[in-house]
């Protein structure tokens, strides 16, 4: 079944049947101050972390409740219904509902008893408050009295775990005030007062652009003994104006509005962390409200429009168009700002940003905003240890050049990560690549960055040490030790195992250094012989003739044998043997055919086939989950990123598109049921055929998976690599196609691209006409290319 649809004019998806298989969310502001709305209102607010700076009540994996909650009240019949379809939920043959999410913003558009309600949630561009505008418009010819109820309900505590929980404590901690216009609650308010009286942990909840009917800060008034379908103050038609002291505090204000035939009236509801007088200053600066809404709302539009407009792509796939243009880049947007700080799914309680999860999310936005891209690919780099390795986990405190480390009993406690993985640093060659590809700066590898720990070093020495890294931490066999974990989290192989996985990440990393460093020719010359000295070995102790294994257990013993029984054939190794370039095209044929056919199904490749069960070793943690479940089996959707990217490196691009096409959200736009999660964000993975829910999807949002698939569209099916010396553009692309066309912004100049596929191949150009020039198909020199270029790839 279908619930929506995508305008990509406006870059919304608008989901017009509100009873949706899951609570389909979206992302206001920023981590601080970051708000999360479903299409029924449902969602939670936070300042800072999602877990300890929570500021609106949410119950997780329930009823998607409570929420920002308008309630609308017939003041002639009494009726009342709320302005996003749940919680009142009046029969949809009666009640019309749209819900339009956009870039930060998400407006909900309903239809009742001849009342349309638009209320718009967002936060305004670097603010840390948010606004509820509500815009009401009588459609019918007669005469209309409405009352509005606008209802949000107070943690008690930040700490989103004390407020649920800590109960004989938290419920006695709070107050709430009202103020004319605003609700302020309390929250220890003798403890520490400020000079000026306040505690800074008020919030308040206020009314602009209309006047207070009515107002409680007591939860137990507002809802009485009811639900939030059926409030009693609602019900009763009015708040009893009383404040909340000890139990549940929550904002509640009424207006009332009369509406002549076809008239309209604008009003708005504001919420935050503020003291009483940072939130009079706020309710002051919205007395012309819709005036105010109008200019922050397109301040919001032109900023997210303004990001997403380097690149333009359409396609004869306006599916994928959908995706590269809008949804996959904003996800990437998304996850790189918000790491895996709160959604639906994560609570908020990782405190910092996982080192390999954020230098791939990096990646994600590289072609969109490369000098954002940057600032955060730095502080990854100050989040190296002085030997190379990444920190596993990056505290929001960071302070580079003063960090303890795994090393560390502290780091440990605070963190939860007891040691290194095998991974981490060596996500950064692709990412320093991609940034000094993108940009031309080679400047940027002579920056000098603190470790976090001790020394200061250049983006060029903190490679070194993690090629070090890796080189001191070498198995039996001679290939990176697999150590806590590798890029799999549930893959743990310790000091003496060892991943095929990681091997190649590192030759892959090898290769890129000798470009980094080709003034320094014993450098490379050790980095050719270790390149070399480590295929050699990938060769001949990993490669079966249709696969790689995916590494040594602990005792030497394979791991993805074809021999086993269990997870014989696993997927990263492949598309990552192609990645890394270390695959020969014979190799690279037989392996990409095995993974096709024995871990691909109709909603993506299988992380690896068959699931654990009984035949499983200490380190494979992953059989705690379920066959075809995550790690154990399932789709895991990042690597459907690598796969795509893999396909199209060896111009496969039917093969490429179809591997788009069987995990993109988008393909389940009609099939919603089945996905359950948004058919317009990518989530961490999908049930595989083992289970009885297969093409199912879950953890929405904030995923690698954005940036990896985003990379496999724009450098894989796309084509569009750039070098350190230019830009390539080679697509892979369905054979079917006639040819399609990018706008894209490169180092400042505009490129308009024709790709000509009159002769329908799936990859490999043969000819491109650069202003008129022709020339074979390769990299198109930065100095060739003028203001705006026309290049036509011939396929
Ligand atoms: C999750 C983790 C990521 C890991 C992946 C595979 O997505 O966030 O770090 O690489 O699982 O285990």
């Amino acid at each position: 079944m279908q619930y929506g649809y995508f305008d990509e004019k406006a870059r919304e998806y608008v989901i017009t049947n509100p009873d949706t298989p899951a609570p389909w969310a979206n992302y206001l502001g920023s981590p601080d101050y970051g708000a999360i709305v479903t299409v029924n209102a449902g969602g939670y607010s936070f300042v800072k972390s999602g877990a300890a700076g929570r500021i609106l009540r949410y119950t997780f994996n329930q009823f998607d409740e409570p929420g920002r909650y308008i309630y609308l009240r017939d003041e002639e019949t009494g009726d009342f219904w709320s302005a996003s379809w749940k919680p009142v939920a009046k029969p949809l043959d009666t009640y019309k509902s749209e819900c339009h999410h956009g870039t930060s913003y998400t407006e909900i558009i309903s239809e009742y008893n001849g009342i349309r309600s638009r209320v718009l949630y967002y936060v305004p561009m670097g603010a840390t408050h948010e606004v509820w505008r509500v815009n009401l418009e009588n459609l019918t010819d007669r005469e209309r009295k409405i009352s509005v109820f606008g209802y949000c309900e107070f943690t008690t505590e930040s700490l989103y775990t004390q407020d649920l929980v800590n109960m004989q404590y938290t419920q006695f901690i709070t107050k709430t005030e009202f103020h004319d216009s605003f609700i302020l609650e309390q929250i220890n308010e003798f403890n520490y007062p400020r000079p000026d009286g306040t505690t800074g942990r008020e919030r308040f909840f206020g009314l602009a652009g209309a006047k207070v009917a009515s107002y409680t800060g007591r939860r137990e008034q507002f809802l009485g003994r009811n639900r939030f379908d059926k409030p009693q103050a609602v019900a009763d038609g009015k708040c009893d104006n009383s404040l909340n002291y000890n139990g549940n505090p929550c904002g509640a204000l009424q207006f009332s509005a009369a509406l002549k035939p076809g008239e309209k009236t604008t009003a708005a509801f504001l919420l935050g962390q503020k003291t009483v007088f940072e939130a009079k200053e706020i309710m002051d600066r919205y007395d012309r409200t819709a005036e105010i809404v109008d200019r922050e709302l397109a301040e919001l539009i032109s900023y997210w429009h303004g990001e997403l407009a380097n690149l333009k792509i359409c396609t004869p796939d306006k599916n994928f168009d959908t995706m590269v243009n809008t949804w996959n880049a904003f996800q990437c947007f998304i996850t790189f700002i918000w790491s895996r700080a709160a959604s639906l799914v994560y609570c908020g309680e990782r405190n910092g940003y996982g080192y390999r999860d954020t230098v791939q999310d990096i990646q994600g936005i590289m072609h969109l905003d490369p000098e954002l891209a940057r600032k955060q690919l730095t502080f990854m780099l100050s989040a190296q240890v002085h030997h190379g390795a990444g920190l596993p986990l990056v505290k929001f405190t960071h302070n580079a050049g003063h960090e303890d480390t795994p090393e560390q009993e502290s780091y440990v406690k605070a963190t939860g990560h007891p040691s290194y993985r095998a991974d981490d640093a060596l996500w950064l060659f692709p990412t320093v690549y991609k940034y000094v590809a993108e940009t031309g700066n080679t400047d940027y590898l002579d920056e000098e960055i603190p470790f976090a720990d001790k020394d200061v070093g250049t983006v060029r020495e903190h490679l070194k040490r993690a090629i070090n890294f890796s080189m001191t931490h070498l198995g039996p066999h001679g290939m990176p030790a697999g150590l806590h974990a590798d890029w799999n989290d549930c893959l743990v192989l310790g000091s003496q195992g060892e991943s095929t996985f990681v091997a190649f990440q590192l030759y892959y990393a090898l290769n890129i250094m000798k470009e980094f460093c080709e003034n320094e020719p014993d450098y490379v010359k050790y980095l050719d012989e270790t390149a070399e000295k480590l295929l050699k070995i990938l060769n001949e102790k990993c490669f079966e003739g249709d696969r790689f294994i995916r590494g040594f257990r602990e005792d030497g013993v394979v791991i993805g044998s074809k021999k086993d029984n269990e997870a014989n054939m696993w997927l990263n190794p492949q598309s990552w043997a192609v990645i890394s370039r270390g695959a020969t095209a014979e190799q690279a044929e037989a392996i990409l055919n095995t993974a096709c056919e024995k871990l691909n199904t109709p909603y993506g490749l299988e992380l690896m086939q068959p699931s654990y069960r009984y035949e499983y070793f200490e380190g494979a943690r992953m059989r705690l989950f379920n066959p075809g479940t995550k790690e154990n089996g399932g789709i895991f959707c990042q690597p459907q990123g690598w796969a795509i990217l893999a396909e199209a490196l060896c111009g496969h691009g039917n093969r490429a598109f179809q591997y788009f096409k069987e995990s993109s959200p988008v393909s389940f736009n009609d099939d919603a049921d089945r996905r359950v999660i948004e058919p317009y964000v990518h989530g961490q993975f999908i049930e595989g055929h083992e289970s009885p829910f297969a093409g199912r999807s879950h953890v929405h949002w904030l995923t690698g998976t954005a940036s990896t698939v985003m990379v496999g569209c724009v450098e894989g099916i796309l084509g569009l690599r750039p070098t350190t010396a230019g830009i390539e553009i080679s697509p892979a692309i369905p054979q079917e196609w006639n040819g399609f066309t990018m706008e894209k912004v490169f180092r400042g100049k505009k490129l308009h691209i024709t790709v000509d596929n009159s002769a329908h191949k799936e990859g490999k150009p043969t000819k491109v006409i650069l202003n008129g020039v022709e020339r074979a198909a390769g990299v198109i020199l930065a100095d060739e290319l003028r203001e705006e270029n026309d290049i036509t790839v011939v396929m």
